[in-house]
């Protein structure tokens, strides 16, 4: 039986909800995992998980970034530098992306600290994550509040090129996906009814 929930049941309120929304949790919509990179006003590469966004083309290809935190140093990066590269994590590598989180500071390559290698990108100045498998080069289009006064940025980018190892298309078909494809952010789901919640788990699309 299908059931509607819109009012936040009084359990739920004791829960940390991290700035979510709490039916955020309730429909746990999987999304991709990226590490986005470019370079602060330092010049020091940064990194930041993100999984909050999805793609748009009309003639041009573009990414729309939901959600970015405006005190987070990518922010910066994507309004002054106004280029970045959108880099897909895969299951080897996972870990070291998330360790960017913690090798957060402003004065750090954060990408070198947590052992990822990369070369600059040809179309725009950000890095390219060599081991991940596909890399967009991004441009800053445009950008909006979520709302009068948010926290959160809804960014537009441009895809100006792309990165893409051969290996996924040519030996099979189905490469960028399954067990060494993308990789998906399980967020947290919960049972609206018992409130229970279970950890963030990482996920890979099985094509049927
Ligand atoms: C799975 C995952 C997804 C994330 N998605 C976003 C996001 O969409 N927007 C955002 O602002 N922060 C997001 N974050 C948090 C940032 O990655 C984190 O705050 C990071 O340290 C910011 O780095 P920066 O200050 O170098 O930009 C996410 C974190 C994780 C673990």
């Amino acid at each position: 039986m299908k059931k509607q929930f819109f009012n936040t049941p009084d359990k739920v309120k004791d829960i940390e909800l991290w700035g979510f929304n709490w039916l955020e949790y309730v429909t746990a919509v999987p999304a991709p995992l990226v590490l986005l990179t470019g370079y602060k006003n330092n010049g020091l590469a940064n990194a930041t998980m993100d999984s909050w966004f999805c793609f748009s083309s009309e003639n041009d290809f573009y990414c729309i970034f939901g959600s970015v935190n405006k005190y987070t140093h990518m922010y910066e990066v994507a309004k002054n530098q106004k280029q970045l590269v959108i880099n897909f994590c895969g299951k080897d590598n996972i870990d070291k992306c998330m360790l960017t989180i913690e090798n957060n500071g402003y004065d750090t390559d954060e990408l070198a600290l947590s052992g990822l290698h990369y070369h600059n990108g040809s179309k725009v100045n950000a890095p390219v994550v060599e081991e991940c498998f596909l890399n967009l080069e991004c441009e800053f289009a445009w950008e909006k509040p979520l709302f009068d006064g948010s926290d959160h940025f809804v960014i537009c980018t441009k895809v100006v090129n792309v990165w893409i190892d051969e290996e996924r298309y040519k030996t099979d078909p189905f490469g960028r996906y399954g067990e060494n494809g993308y990789l998906y952010n399980i967020h947290a789901p919960i049972d609206p009814e018992t409130e229970e919640q279970i950890k963030s788990r990482y996920g890979v699309i099985k094509p049927l």
